[in-house]
């Protein structure tokens, strides 16, 4: 794992936007993208720059199952309204949200096959205080693919703070598995605040376990883990 750590969450997402650039000027094609208040000022600066996205395709982590596109707590109107608006891209793959609440197996099967089709060449993530990646919730298995997750009270208690209360949080999600992050040819993990501190140790320095869906990442080839010195004040 390759680890770099900066003084503010600015200069850190400052950083993530270079590893980016470089990435799609040598030919990255693919780019899987994230939500949540992490990758925002990394969009921002996107959107600002002259990185042009025409010709790639993205594919998002995870929807919310039951949110349409047009619900603003959904990924769906995250994306548009922080990345695809400014910056389109020859097409951007979500979950359907809705579709996924009759039938969330089909919709899984299909953004496997997605996944499939588009090898991702660059995968971001945040990482989530009890180092979940995606929704991918500690315990789930390091061979999952895309499916419909349950999510713990705890992600459930984080998540409501973008909603008007805690009961409208939704409480499954569609999200690509650890085995689809994994098959990523590059990835970079982002986390920001004191409050992630003691996940990024263990990402970086626990044993690789199921319980910190995370800590799989030590074992993929191209990673970098971009942290500013409160996520990084527990590493050794
Ligand atoms: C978002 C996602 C989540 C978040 C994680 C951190 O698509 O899959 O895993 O990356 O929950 O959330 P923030 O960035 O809000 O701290």
């Amino acid at each position: 794992m390759k680890i770099i750590i900066k003084d503010t969450k600015a200069n850190a997402s400052t950083a993530a936007f270079k590893l980016f650039s470089k990435g799609i000027k040598q030919g990255a094609k693919v780019l899987g993208l994230a939500t949540g208040s992490t990758p925002v000022d990394l969009y921002r600066e996107w959107v600002a720059s002259d990185l042009d996205t025409s010709e790639l395709t993205s594919i998002n982590l995870d929807e919310y199952v039951g949110l349409s596109p047009d619900n603003d707590q959904s990924y769906h109107y995250f994306m548009q309204k922080h990345l695809f608006e400014q910056k389109p891209f020859k097409q951007s793959y979500v979950p359907d949200g809705l579709k996924a609440a009759a039938d969330p197996e089909g919709v899984s099967a299909e953004y496997n096959q997605i996944i499939k089709d588009h090898p991702i060449d660059i995968q971001l993530l945040g990482l989530g205080q009890n180092g979940h990646i995606a929704f991918n919730e500690p315990g789930t298995s390091f061979d999952s693919i895309t499916h419909e997750v349950k999510l713990t009270e705890n992600t459930i208690k984080a998540n409501s703070r973008f909603f008007s209360t805690i009961d409208e949080v939704p409480k499954t999600a569609i999200c690509m598995g650890i085995a689809n992050i994994m098959a990523a040819k590059e990835v970079i993990i982002m986390a920001f605040g004191e409050s992630k501190a003691d996940a990024v140790k263990k990402m970086i320095e626990g044993p690789v376990t199921e319980a910190v869906p995370a800590s799989i990442l030590q074992k993929h080839a191209n990673v970098t883990v971009i942290i500013d010195e409160a996520a990084a004040s527990k590493l050794t």
